[in-house]
């Protein structure tokens, strides 16, 4: 299992997320830091200033509606993944809204296009189909996410532009249908959309859209707009931005295009904490193996899908401090195991561990497997403390099921 693969906090990073009121929580809950936001925010807005890029929450990512109040401002609005994410968008963050998915069904695309501002499609023939059911009552502008096939995303489950990737055309492809299909749905396409990145800095970046003006470069007069996706982790610490907005200008100036960007981590990076309690210790091949109130396959999935071993506050990788512990999850999945942890003083039930950067890619994707319960959601802010936003029970389990 990879090891804590996020960049460590800087230690600002990490006082304003110890400032947190842990033991005030309810567990588990995640936790979410308005100043951290507004900060990664902040920087967004700076760099959309300096580059013309207009920058979109990714909602697949984050989408905590609570906060979008504070975090509005700042962006241009936001991108969604099909109609539940685009309502949601509309009706809590509103802006501008994009959406993208891999397809759409007819009454989608009808509920979609009275608010969002651009509809990706994902194939030339998906495109030709949205135009013919929208016919004359289209509002929402047009784009096609093409595959640059280059990517230098080493997880193969997180690289969307492997040559037999579903996700967007090929060039091959694209052609293929040109001869089949016509080309007259190509002079009604507003924009061109690609998504290749995965926490990745700006030189990946420079290389995939080289890669993608080299094959897709004389589709692009003539369009409004270029998508460059999300991966981009702008607001981690040592990110280049100067070579991020060397990337916009050269292709906002060479092709008088306006450019979308969308990260969804880059919003929520190192803004909020999973709080847990430990319910009991066991002992197993020779391992203290602490069980809480938690789980990574419900509450952090991504720990296991990455894989990777999210820090805890206090502790350190397996050996470094005299007590080392695996910590494991309450579902009866065997390897519902977050990873192995060493802290100075042995660990008692009923202590509170705190798993940091927990806001992006956990609400959104969290499970209620075995009826595991979900985490609250909180929010801090130094100036208002800590407040509960929501709770779950049983009836936001039962309620799924039938
Ligand atoms: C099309 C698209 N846009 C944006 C994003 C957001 O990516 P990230 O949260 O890594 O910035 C994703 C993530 O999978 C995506 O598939």
């Amino acid at each position: 299992m990879a090891q804590d693969p996020t960049p460590p906090l800087t230690p600002e990073r990490a006082a304003a997320l110890e400032a947190i009121p842990f033991e005030a929580a309810p567990s588990p809950a995640y936790v979410v830091h308005m100043g951290r936001l507004e900060d990664n925010c902040r920087l967004l807005q700076a760099i959309s200033e300096q580059s013309g890029a207009r920058i979109l929450l990714a909602l697949k990512g984050f989408a905590c509606h609570s906060t979008f109040p504070r975090i509005r401002p700042f962006l241009a609005g936001t991108t969604s993944s099909g109609l539940h994410e685009g309502l949601l968008a509309h009706e809590y963050f509103g802006k501008e809204v994009h959406v993208y998915s891999a397809a759409y069904k007819p009454h989608e695309l009808v509920q979609l296009n009275r608010f969002a501002h651009s509809l990706v499609f994902n194939s030339y023939k998906q495109l030709n189909r949205g135009i013919e059911i929208l016919g004359d009552n289209r509002k929402a502008e047009l784009g096609l996410r093409v595959n640059p096939e280059y990517s230098e995303v080493e997880t193969e489950l997180y690289d969307p532009c492997s040559p037999s990737s579903r996700l967007g055309t090929t060039r091959e492809a694209l052609d293929k249908a040109l001869r089949e299909l016509g080309d007259a749905a190509l002079h009604q396409l507003d924009g061109l959309h690609f998504h290749a990145l995965c926490e990745q800095d700006s030189d990946a970046l420079e290389h995939t859209a080289e890669a993608f003006e080299t094959k897709f470069g004389d589709l692009i007069p003539g369009r409004k707009w270029l998508n460059f996706g999300g991966g981009h982790h702008i607001t981690r610490p040592g990110y280049d931005i100067e070579r991020l907005i060397r990337v916009v200008r050269h292709f906002r100036e060479k092709y008088q295009v306006e450019v979308n960007l969308e990260p969804g981590e880059a919003v929520a990076l190192h803004t909020g904490v999973l709080i847990v309690t430990v319910l009991d210790i066991v002992e197993a091949g020779g391992k203290q193996i602490a069980i809480t109130d938690s789980s990574a396959t419900c509450h952090m999935p991504d720990v296991l899908e990455m894989p990777y071993r999210p820090a805890i506050l206090g502790a350190d990788l397996p050996g470094v401090h005299p007590h080392t512990y695996r910590i494991g999850g309450m579902s009866c999945l065997a390897g519902d195991v977050v990873g192995d942890y060493s802290f100075p003083e042995p660990l008692k039930t009923g202590q509170r561990l705190v798993f940091l950067d927990m806001s992006h890619y956990t609400m959104v994707k969290n499970t209620t497997f075995n009826g595991v319960p979900l985490p609250a959601i909180c929010q801090f802010d130094p100036a208002q403390g800590l407040q509960v936003i929501r709770k779950f029970a049983y009836s936001d389990y039962s309620m799924r099921l039938s």
